[in-house]
C-alpha cells in the first residue's frame, strides 16, 4: 500500500469476506456495487428457499455474474446453508467441484431466512467431521436464540456454550466467527489456535448501540449481531487494526427495503456495499492506522482460506463525497449506510 500522498489511497484489491447479494430485483441493484469495490465476495445462502444444493448455487452463481457488467472481473464465492438436514455427502462433493467454498451455520431464527437453520449444533457433526477432513471452512453466525438470553449477550453466550464446545469435538474445524461485535469475540478468536479466524464488518467498527437511539428509534443502524456499547466497539477496532490475521474484512452488506425497515417489525441488515472502502478507511484513519488496512482488507482472508491475493489494486482519494439517501430502481428502494452524511474518502477505481 502507498500513503506517500494523504490524498490518495491504493491498496491491493480487497475481498469482502461476507455479503448478502439477494436474488431478483434487488441482487440487479445491489451487486455491482459490491463488485466494484471487491474482486472477490463470499455470498451469502440465506434466500427464500435457502442455497442448500450444488445445483441452487450454480444458478445463484450464474444470477450473480449475470448481474454485473461483463467487463467486470469478479468472483462471486458460494456458500451451502446448513440445515439439520443437510446431506455430508452433497456438502462436500459441492466443495471438490469449486461450487461451495465454505458452509454457513445458521442457529435456526437467529436471523433474516434463518428458519431453516439448524437447530442443534450436535446435528450437523457428521457434516462437521466431514468438513474439518477436507478442510472446507464452516462460517459462523455467533448468536443463541433462547428467549431467557438478553439479546445483547447472544454472542458471548454462543461462544461459550455452542463454539467452544464445538471446536473441542472438531479441533482441526477451520471456522470463521462472522460479524464479531464483542471483546469475549475478540479475545476468544485471538487466543484459539491458528484454523479459528473472525470478520469485522464497517458498521461495527464505526458505532455503538446508542446510533440505534439518537433522538428516537433508528432502525437503519439496527442489524444482527445487533451492536453493543463502546467499550466492545473500542476492542474491534483494535483487533481490526493490530495487523494480526485472524481478522479480516467481512462487510456483512445486508440490504431492505426502505418499507421492511422502517416498520413495525423492521428487518436486520445494514446496506453498506456502496460505502464499504470508505467506511474501512474512515476507522483506520482516525486509528492512524491507514498502513494497517490493505492486510485486513486484502491479504489475511486470502491467506486464510488458502487462495491466492488478488493482483490489482483499488483506489480511493481524500474527496468528500455526500452519500445518497437512497439506492433505487422502480419501487425499490434501499437505503445506504451513512444516507445523506458526508464522508472524507471516496472510492474512484479498481483496476
Ligand atoms: O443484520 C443482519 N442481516 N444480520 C444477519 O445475520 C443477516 C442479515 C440479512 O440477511 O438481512
Ligand atoms: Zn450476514
Amino acid at each position: 500500500m502507498s500513503t506517500a500522498a494523504v490524498d490518495r489511497l491504493t491498496l491491493r484489491s480487497p475481498d469482502d469476506w461476507h455479503v448478502h447479494l439477494r436474488d431478483g430485483v434487488t441482487l440487479a441493484l445491489v451487486a455491482d456495487l459490491t463488485a466494484r469495490q471487491f474482486a472477490r465476495a463470499i455470498v451469502m445462502p440465506n434466500l427464500a428457499p435457502p442455497v442448500t444444493t450444488i445445483a441452487a448455487a450454480r444458478a445463484y452463481r450464474e444470477r450473480i455474474l449475470g448481474s454485473i457488467p461483463a467487463e467486470r472481473t469478479f468472483t462471486p464465492l458460494m456458500t451451502a446453508y446448513l440445515t439439520d438436514r443437510i446431506d455430508p455427502e452433497e456438502i462436500a462433493r459441492g466443495h471438490a467441484e469449486g461450487v461451495f467454498t465454505a458452509s454457513k451455520l445458521y442457529p435456526a431464527g437467529a436471523t433474516t431466512n434463518a428458519a431453516a437453520g439448524v437447530t442443534d449444533i450436535r446435528h450437523i457433526d457428521g457434516v462437521l467431521e466431514r468438513m474439518q477432513a477436507i478442510g472446507m471452512p464452516l462460517l459462523v453466525h455467533g448468536e443463541v436464540v433462547d428467549d431467557d438470553i438478553d439479546v445483547f449477550d447472544r454472542e458471548a453466550v454462543f461462544i461459550e456454550r455452542v463454539l467452544a464446545p464445538m471446536l473441542a469435538r472438531f479441533p482441526e474445524l477451520k471456522v470463521i466467527l462472522e460479524h464479531i461485535t464483542t471483546r469475549e469475540a475478540v479475545d476468544f478468536v485471538r487466543e484459539t489456535g491458528p484454523g479459528v479466524a473472525a470478520t469485522i464488518t464497517a458498521h461495527h467498527l464505526a458505532f455503538n448501540r446508542n446510533a440505534m437511539f439518537v433522538g428516537g428509534i433508528r432502525p437503519h443502524y439496527y442489524c444482527l449481531p445487533v451492536a453493543k456499547r463502546e467499550q466492545h466497539r473500542q476492542a474491534l477496532r483494535a483487533a481490526a487494526i493490530s495487523g494480526n490475521p485472524k481478522f479480516f474484512l467481512g462487510t456483512d452488506s445486508a440490504p431492505h427495503t426502505v418499507a421492511d425497515k422502517e416498520s413495525a417489525c423492521g428487518c436486520a441488515g445494514i446496506f453498506s456495499a456502496p460505502v464499504a472502502l470508505e467506511s474501512y478507511a474512515t476507522t483506520f484513519e482516525e486509528e492512524h492506522a491507514l498502513d494497517r488496512l490493505e492486510g485486513f482488507a486484502s491479504e489475511y482472508g486470502p491467506r486464510f482460506y488458502g487462495l491466492p491475493l488478488n493482483e490489482g489494486t483499488v483506489t480511493l482519494i481524500r474527496s468528500p463525497q455526500v452519500v445518497p439517501e437512497l439506492v433505487a430502481t422502480g419501487d425499490l428502494r434501499i437505503r445506504p449506510l451513512y444516507a445523506g452524511e458526508t464522508l472524507a474518502w471516496t472510492f474512484l477505481q479498481r483496476s
